[in-house]
């Protein structure tokens, strides 16, 4: 049975590279064969419009990232695989979000707030060139992980933030409106090298080092030759250790492989003839992946079918979530009854959970209870939701060490004990 609802998109920016290969289109693809998981991969194309203007570079990037997806062993039968700009609800729903995020936190974005300090250092007006897309970044996002009420979001670590804000973003809903959101995690592939560029440093765009996925074999071969190594002559012992070539090896060799390939380093391996190793080694896993890519650039028609078929995929579950989110906000048929409509009743669980209500003073409050309902802790009234979605959220990361800073109570009939394997076991569930 599939139980974990994953999803991750990548903005359609740019050409794939290595390091976006091994860092996340490979582990995600064999993340999408596992019978547990029910996995949602799109483009991004929206974010992207963020980053670049020129027209003809979003269209480019959207098919290389596509076919590169499709290459790489991405199964659009297995999964559902769509292009975000396909599904109108992910705008509608952005909007709706947008209504509760609060603009505080989005002034403390990373990426908004580097802009700003650029400027600031500079001189010139904190938001200058900052366009309000980028502003807004976070909450398309949120958009795109709450609309399929995801689990799990395999990301890099620059990107976890951003799920931290759809957290606190559905939080805040589901505060206002009942349980409509899944509260997203973040996963980060610990596990994954980060890949080191032709110069050593990490491999980015933003250095201009990388190199391209699928590049003709004979330019994969001048690319490799161009990576820096020093200056050992043949016949000395190499460091494999801060070795570019060698960290390029080990993303692609299996153990033994990587192994012999360590024992020539301290043979003295010619960097000439490791740089050929290493050639032969990549072009092993690439090469029949470039071989569908080339074919699947040949014949945009085709992709173009597919993520047709993954956008219906989709929205057969956009289309009726966003009417059902549509209606709990109030946008509804003037003739359909004023009463409050009740989102679907979950079934109940033996589990601890927190019930977030408002009560007849105008504040906003929370209360752990455990599996038969009794009341383990009660929050005092905040002024807002979104300060009671904070107050939950710190509760859930920190446990019961939140307690003294937030403003609880604690019920009288729970021991100390009793609570805090209620929000452990709670902070585990949600
Ligand atoms: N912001 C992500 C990146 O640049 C791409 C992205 C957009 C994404 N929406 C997403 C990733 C939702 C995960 C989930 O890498």
């Amino acid at each position: 049975m599939k139980t974990q609802r994953v999803l991750t998109g990548i903005t359609t920016s740019g050409t794939p590279h290595l390091g976006n290969y091994v860092g996340a289109i490979r582990p995600t693809v064999r993340a999408s064969r596992l019978a547990s998981v029910e996995s949602f991969y799109f483009l991004a194309d929206y974010h992207a419009l963020i980053k670049v203007t020129e027209p003809a570079r979003v269209q480019r990037s959207t098919l290389e990232i596509a076919a590169t997806w499709l290459a790489c062993g991405l199964d659009p039968e297995q999964v559902t695989f769509y292009r975000q700009s396909d599904i109108p609800e992910i705008p509608e729903l952005t909007w709706l979000l947008t209504c509760v995020a609060g603009k505080g936190m989005l002034n403390r974005a990373h990426a908004y707030k580097a802009s700003v300090d650029k400027n600031t250092a500079a001189g010139t007006d904190p938001d200058a060139g900052v366009s309000a897309g980028l502003f807004m970044y976070p909450v398309l996002m949120a958009a795109d992980i709450l609309m399929f009420n995801a689990h799990q979001v395999p990301v890099g670590r620059d990107q976890v933030q951003h799920i931290e804000m759809a957290r606190d973003i559905a939080a805040s809903f589901n505060h206002l409106y009942g349980e409509h959101f899944t509260l997203p995690e973040a996963a980060i592939e610990d596990h994954v090298a980060t890949l080191p560029g032709l110069d050593g440093r990490k491999m980015s765009k933003s250095y201009d080092n990388t190199i391209p996925l699928f590049v003709p074999r004979e330019q994969l071969r001048k690319l490799i030759q161009g990576i820096v190594t020093d200056s050992r002559a043949p016949g000395e012992p190499k460091d494999t250790t801060g070795s570019a070539l060698f960290q390029l090896y080990q993303a692609f060799g299996s153990a033994k492989e990587t192994a012999a390939f360590a024992q020539a380093y301290a043979d003295g391996i010619a960097w000439g003839d490791a740089k050929q190793q290493l050639f032969e080694r990549l072009d092993q896993e690439i090469a029949p992946m470039r071989e569908v890519y080339d074919q699947l650039i040949q014949d945009p028609a085709q992709i173009e079918r597919m993520l047709h078929r993954g956008a219906e995929k989709a929205r057969g579950v956009a289309t009726p979530f966003t009417a059902r989110l549509r209606h709990a906000v109030g946008l509804r048929p003037l003739d359909s009854a004023t009463a409050p409509a009740r989102p679907a009743k979950v079934a109940k669980s033996a589990s601890p959970s927190v019930k977030q209500y408002r009560e007849a003073d105008g504040r906003f409050y929370f209360k752990l209870v455990d599996g038969s309902g009794q009341t383990l802790l009660q929050s005092l009234g905040f002024d807002s939701p979104r300060e009671a979605a904070h107050a939950v959220c710190r509760l859930r990361e920190q446990g019961a060490a939140a307690l003294p800073a937030l403003k609880l109570q604690l019920a009288t009939s729970a021991s100390p004990e009793t609570l805090e394997t209620a929000l452990a076991a709670w902070a585990n569930l949600v």
